[in-house]
């Protein structure tokens, strides 16, 4: 076995969307196949903006855990595990630190960004400006080649390599530079038309009920000058529109497209044809999540098996690594 590796986090905060489904699940699950894929819960970078309430992030954990595995990720075929139970992350985090100018830190993008977003909370905190050094030393001690992320990770990647190559400078030739795997993919909207986003109160949840699925489908925004059945309607306009491209067949699309433009289909039945073919998705997920959640021993073992393998490589990296610094 000589697959090249990929490593990829999820931040334990909330509930996962069909918009990270979309966007990085199926894609991760597609990468299993043709690389040794680490895949892990980032549940210490949950408290990085979350420390004053962690009342959720035992829940939120468990919940990521379970959605990887009832969208496909297979743990015959992958290393799935929690960041806070591999140990070596928070040394590697440490002595990365010892090597890290503050300016490097101050100047991701992200940082201000983020204490902009989040102003109700305190986030001038010494962990929150480490947040993508913690990132780095997830990424390195697998000495991982690529890590499939969003854009909105590339400022994180761009200085992971730049402390990897410091590292290497400074002390020893260890770690690989590693290389965003940006994937393509659709945007998806969620039920007002934004982009789906748990801060909008307009996704749709992989945990979330057949009943309720259905409900925020069908209430779901269509195209605002449409008001009335007979009225022809642009489907370019309709956020219903946006999620049959990503879930209905090419034909079903063409249907609704000029049904809609013709006023020849009603938006109570493009919906139904939606509702369809989302559940056809969300099935599989269903029943997997329900099998999990009735059988918690199942996910304890995976997750323990998947630890185990994850700290075996983080361990021999960090023997590379001390030897390397010179500790005794
Ligand atoms: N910052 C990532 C996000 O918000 C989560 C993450 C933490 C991560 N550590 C990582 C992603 C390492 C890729 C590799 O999505």
């Amino acid at each position: 076995m000589n697959k090249e590796r990929v490593l990829s986090g999820m931040q334990a905060s909330g509930k996962l969307h069909i918009g990270n489904l979309i966007g990085a699940l199926s894609n991760w699950v597609k990468l299993q196949d043709k690389y040794d894929c680490f895949y892990f819960v980032a549940d210490w970078h949950a408290l990085t903006t979350g420390y004053a309430d962690t009342s959720s992030i035992k829940e939120s954990t468990k919940d990521i855990l379970i959605n990887f595995l009832a969208a496909g990720l297979d743990p015959e075929k992958c290393t799935i595990f929690i960041q806070s139970r591999v140990l070596e992350h928070a040394e590697l985090h440490l002595l990365l630190s010892m090597i890290t100018p503050l300016g490097w830190l101050e100047r991701v993008p992200t940082y201000k960004e983020k204490q902009q977003e989040l102003k109700d909370r305190d986030l001038s905190t010494y962990g929150f400006l480490g947040y993508p050094l913690l990132q780095t030393a997830d990424i390195i001690i697998y000495r991982a080649k690529y890590v499939p992320v969003g854009i909105d990770q590339v400022p994180h990647l761009e200085i992971s390599r730049e402390i990897a190559r410091r590292f290497n400078y400074l002390y020893k030739e260890i770690f690989p530079e590693p290389e965003a795997l940006l994937t393509e993919f659709p945007k998806v909207v969620g039920t007002d038309g934004r982009k789906m986003s748990k801060s909008y109160d307009n996704a749709i949840y992989l945990s979330d009920k057949p009943e309720e699925v259905e409900q925020k489908l069908r209430t779901m925004v269509t195209d605002p000058a449409r008001i009335k059945k007979t009225d022809a309607g642009n489907p370019g306009l309709s956020p219903v529109y946006q999620l049959h491209k990503i879930f209905s067949s090419k034909e079903e699309q063409e249907k609704v497209a000029v049904g809609c433009r013709t006023a020849g289909i009603g938006c109570i039945e493009c919906k139904k044809i939606l509702i369809k073919n989302v559940f056809k998705v969300m099935e599989p997920i269903w029943l997997k999540r329900n099998e999990l959640i009735n059988n918690p021993d199942v996910l304890h073992d995976i997750v323990d098996k998947g630890t185990e393998k994850a700290r075996k490589v983080a361990e021999e990296t960090m023997r590379f690594v001390r030897e390397a610094i010179g500790l005794y």
